[in-house]
């Protein structure tokens, strides 16, 4: 970067956030730099989050799998060996070619890359301590604060990646624990519980709530899944609070209560791993430079189109409010730059999916039942179970069902959950549904290919009216 030169738009984080909204603003024929410290792009999410995650879910997955669900269809396999290091390779080989792809998305939208940390010198120049020594400075017009999130530690129980792990050691082990303890039986846990479960561990997820799945999964959804988990073989200890824990010769000791008190136990364990959520992070930023205030979790605070109190300093992704996701950083990242284009942008935050990359899949959009119960609204419940689905008694996949929660009055879709083999992919036809403000009739009236598992999704709406025709 030349130090003269300033930019239409200068980018602080090359996530998901960062990454969209840089090229988002080269397609706008915006001058566009992006400050990234990490060495690679592509934030958590590329690194170590989405995608190392989930190509460990799918291949742990498959090797369950052969070791344990094949023989019955009539396929025999001998001799299945796990090899790890490969195992983690292929890992790497996704994180590095999507990581690449965004370097040379880069390029191709004329966007600047500088790799370095970013510091707020005043309310238009970056400061940035270059990756390779040394430090330059870029001015922008508009400025994104784009710098993601961090996990949140439990306090007394030092993260050093080896024993006592955040994700980030969870996607890295070098052999299989034997005994696994998680802490926080939300949406890291219990991918990371899969995993390791599946290579082999012993593995036991302590959740302080009454309920597993994290913020936003419907009860009964909930309840059904960790059915299921267990029967995989993960031990849950729900309504449990942590109180503290002790590392002692490459293992760790942790001392729980149940949640209301009186039940103490001391679990064993040769690695932790904290999974408590995520926290914004701000660190380095030099926020107190221009006066950008955080909220009590220390969440940028924004307006609806993203301004921090300095209207030309914009904020989006994990750093402020919102779920932490992938996809909810980037929609917010496009919405950013057309506000700073052209003044309007939009971001639907009630029709955002989740999804739990468990198998079988969890995924949801829009309400769940405690939500529009709390709400007071009234609501009908059309549920369908896989094991009446053609398809997934063919593909001998019947575990979970498709929920759909549609208004009484009005019968606009409200929520629907899944929990299903291709749970991920089929919410897609839920959040369509939800942000055109489909009725479950119209999901009921519309023709689904047969066989198919898709077809659940058009029953759960006949349902609704309590007329699905194959349960
Ligand atoms: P980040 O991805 O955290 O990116 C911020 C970037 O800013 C970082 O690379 C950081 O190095 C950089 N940065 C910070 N400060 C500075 C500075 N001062 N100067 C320069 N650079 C800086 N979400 C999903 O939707 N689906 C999933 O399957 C999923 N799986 C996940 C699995 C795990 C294990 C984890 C941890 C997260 C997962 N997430 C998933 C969440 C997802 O990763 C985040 O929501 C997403 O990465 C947020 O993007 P972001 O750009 O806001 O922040
Ligand atoms: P989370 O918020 O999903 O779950 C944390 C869980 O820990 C909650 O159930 C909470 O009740 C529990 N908890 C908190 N303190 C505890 C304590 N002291 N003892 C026992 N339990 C405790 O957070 P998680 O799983 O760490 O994930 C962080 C973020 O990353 C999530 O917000 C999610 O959005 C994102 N993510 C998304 C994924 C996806 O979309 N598939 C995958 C992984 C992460």
């Amino acid at each position: 970067a030349t130090e003269s030169e300033p930019r239409d738009l200068v980018i602080i984080g090359g996530g998901v956030a960062g990454y969209v909204a840089a090229i988002k603003a080269g397609q706008e024929g915006m001058k566009v730099t992006c400050i990234e410290k990490r060495g690679t792009l592509g934030g958590t999410c590329l690194n170590v989050g989405c995608i190392p995650s989930k190509s460990l879910l799918n291949n742990s997955h498959l090797y369950h799998q052969i070791l344990h669900d094949t023989k019955h269809r009539g396929i025999e396999v001998s001799d299945v060996k796990l090899n790890l290091k490969q195992l983690m390779k292929a890992k790497e080989t996704s994180v590095t070619g999507l990581t690449k792809g965004v370097e040379f998305l880069f390029k191709k939208n004329g966007v600047e890359y500088i790799k370095g940390a970013g510091t707020f010198q005043d309310e238009h120049t970056i400061k940035v301590q270059l990756n390779d020594g040394g430090e330059t400075s870029v001015t922008g017009k508009n400025i994104l604060i784009a710098t993601g999130s961090e996990v949140t530690p439990f306090p007394g129980l030092q993260i050093d990646e080896q024993t006592v792990i955040s994700s980030t050691g969870a996607i890295a082990l070098e052999k299989v624990p034997k005994k696994l303890l998680v802490i926080g039986g939300g949406i890291i846990g219990l991918e990371m519980a899969s995993v390791w479960s599946r290579l082999g561990s012993e593995v036991t997820v302590v959740e302080f709530l009454d309920q597993i799945g994290g913020p936003g999964m419907d009860t009964e959804v909930a309840k059904n899944i960790q059915k299921i988990l267990k029967k995989q073989g993960i031990i849950f200890k729900t309504g449990t609070k942590v109180l503290d824990g002790e590392k002692s010769d490459g293992a760790v000791k942790i001392n729980v209560d149940s949640a209301k008190g009186g039940k103490p136990e001391t679990l064993g364990a040769d690695i932790v791993l904290v999974a408590i959520g995520r926290r914004p992070y701000t660190g380095g930023l030099g926020l107190e430079n221009v006066g950008i205030e955080l909220d009590e979790r220390g969440r940028v605070i924004i307006d609806s189109e993203y301004r921090t109190k300095i209207p030309h300093i914009r904020c989006v992704g994990d750093v402020t409010f919102g779920p932490m996701l992938a996809h909810k950083a980037e929609e917010e990242a496009v919405a950013v730059v057309e506000y700073i284009k052209k003044g309007y942008g939009h971001v639907n935050y009630g029709c955002i999916p989740s999804v739990m990359y468990t198998s079988p899949e969890v995924a949801w959009v829009g309400q769940s039942e405690q939500e529009l119960k709390k709400a007071g609204i009234k609501y009908r419940v059309g549920t369908f179970p896989f094991s009446a689905n053609s398809r997934a008694k063919t593909n001998l996949d019947t575990d979970g069902q498709v929920k759909m929660l549609a208004d009484a009055e009005t019968d606009r879709l409200l929520g629907i959950h899944i929990i299903g083999v291709n749970a991920g992919e089929m919410i897609a036809e839920g959040t369509l549904a939800l942000e055109y403000g489909a009725s479950s009739e119209d999901i009921a009236r519309t023709c689904h290919a047969h066989p198919t598992l898709a077809e659940a999704f058009k029953e759960a709406a006949m349902a609704t009216h309590g007329k699905a025709i194959h349960f």
